[in-house]
């Protein structure tokens, strides 16, 4: 029976079901695999942002292990975003041999081909040597590549299922409007931790770890229900994607959505601050008025805070597979957790600020930079333990609550396109199951 005052998410969403999680999927090579072939080789993955490539010739490298590819992201003279394999037609050598930068074309190292920006071959040496070597045959091998809102997402499926459009829009077609292109001051961090990828995007799905994760840092910056619940206000589940928006406390810095870019709001979390939060508070104050770009006109689009609560902070939106986007007014945050292995996960967090024209609006980004990694540090300090307590094969199941509706949706979605891949390649779509469940057991 629900017992809860509102109505329950999973109301909204009965296909998704109100079983326990299997484990399997958390701790098993063999479900890795499957992830790999049926969801990370089909599916358009996040790599970075325009501004990286800003000009003709500017690169960068992705090495992705659950692609297991190397991709080069440039852009051609055409000033076209293009995306290849870093892989030499000749005897297979790379030609990008570092993480960034600028060229006018790629070199292989080993025999000196030379290939354009569009990824065509110009050059190789002692060419007639070759048995009437058609160039046009051998340029580098195109990967699918498209942008949203200045994000490039690559496909390794020359033919994708869906095109970019299509894959975000009918969730976040209504984010259109947001000055994604305003926020340009970046701060980024990368790690690696020894868990499934799933693991740790959960931890940051939902807001139940809120209270106890982040009890002496953030946990007073989000807005507590009558009975002392962090419960989001709302989510929406898509076809792939998923959305979470959460209020804050207008009266700490963490919470008030004004709180970088001034407004009146801003006023009431310097004065709620206190002595807990001095250095916040005096942060804020002397950042009044410190960015370079206006926004106090700033409409914000449909698609965030989409009940309008009063106090809405900031919404969380999952891009399935590995893309959290976390949209404030004054700020967001661009996380990917991309997997090595099934126990092994790149972390790469990054944050895009509106740039600051005076010491104190610096200041002030600095101090919220410090916060955000101490509160990054707490959210990673849970995932190495839970993922060795996983493989221990102890438990079987993890048990879920409502407000856990994404990690829900999330595994959901996984198994539904394991199972859609497996059917179209002739084989039995219930060894996804059984592979989930086998997981889990000794
Ligand atoms: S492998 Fe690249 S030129 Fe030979
Ligand atoms: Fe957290």
């Amino acid at each position: 029976m629900n017992q809860q005052s509102k109505p329950s998410l999973h109301d909204r969403y009965p296909e998704l079901g109100r079983d326990n999680l299997p484990v399997g999927p958390y701790v098993d090579e063999a479900w890795y695999a499957l992830e790999k072939k049926y969801l990370f080789k089909k599916t358009w993955l996040h790599v970075g942002r325009v501004e990286e490539i800003a000009k003709t010739g500017d690169y960068f490298v992705r090495d992705m292990p659950v692609l297991d590819s190397s991709i080069i992201v440039t852009r051609d003279r055409k000033k076209q975003v293009r995306a290849f394999h870093n892989v030499c037609s000749h005897r297979l050598n790379r030609v990008a041999y570092e993480p960034c930068g600028t060229t006018r074309k790629f070199f292989c190292k080993f025999h000196g081909w030379a290939y354009d920006l569009d990824g065509s071959l110009t050059g190789v040496p002692d060419e007639k040597s070759f048995f009437d070597l058609d160039k046009s045959k051998y340029g580098l091998t195109p990967v699918s590549v498209d942008t949203w809102h200045g994000f490039i997402f690559i496909c390794l499926d020359p033919e994708p299922e869906l095109s970019l459009k299509d894959f975000l829009e009918p969730m976040y077609g209504e984010l259109d409007g947001y000055p994604f292109e305003k926020f340009t001051a970046c701060y980024s961090w990368n790690t690696v931790f020894d868990c499934n990828w799933k693991t740790a995007l959960d931890a940051f799905q939902e807001t139940y770890h809120v209270g106890y994760v982040h009890a002496r840092s953030i946990a007073d910056a989000l807005d507590k229900d009558e009975e002392g619940n962090l419960h989001p206000i709302d989510g929406v589940c898509g076809a792939h994607h998923r959305r979470l928006s959460i209020a804050g406390n207008p009266k700490s810095v963490y919470g008030n959505p004004k709180a970088a870019t001034g407004g009146a709001g801003a006023e009431d979390s310097i004065s709620g601050s206190g002595t807990a939060r001095a250095i916040a508070g005096k942060a804020l104050k002397v950042a009044k008025d410190g960015t370079k770009l206006d926004f106090s006109d700033l409409k914000l689009p449909k698609a965030l805070n989409w009940t309008g609560h009063p106090n809405w902070a900031f919404d969380i939106n999952v891009i399935f597979p590995d893309f959290y986007l976390s949209c404030r007014p004054n700020y967001f945050q661009a996380y990917n957790f991309r997997p090595i292995a099934h126990n092994k996960t790149i972390f790469e967090a990054r944050v895009y600020y509106p740039e600051m024209k005076t010491s104190g609006g610096r200041f002030y980004q600095e101090y919220m930079k410090v916060a955000l990694r101490d509160v990054l540090l707490e959210d990673l300090s849970t995932l190495e333990i839970t993922q060795a307590a996983a493989e221990t094969r102890a438990k079987k199941e993890m048990v879920l609550q409502d407000y856990e509706i994404m990690v829900r949706h999330q595994a959901v979605v996984v198994e539904r396109m394991i199972r859609a891949g497996l059917e179209k390649d002739g084989r039995d779509p219930d060894i996804a199951r059984q592979t989930a469940l086998a997981g889990g057991i000794l």
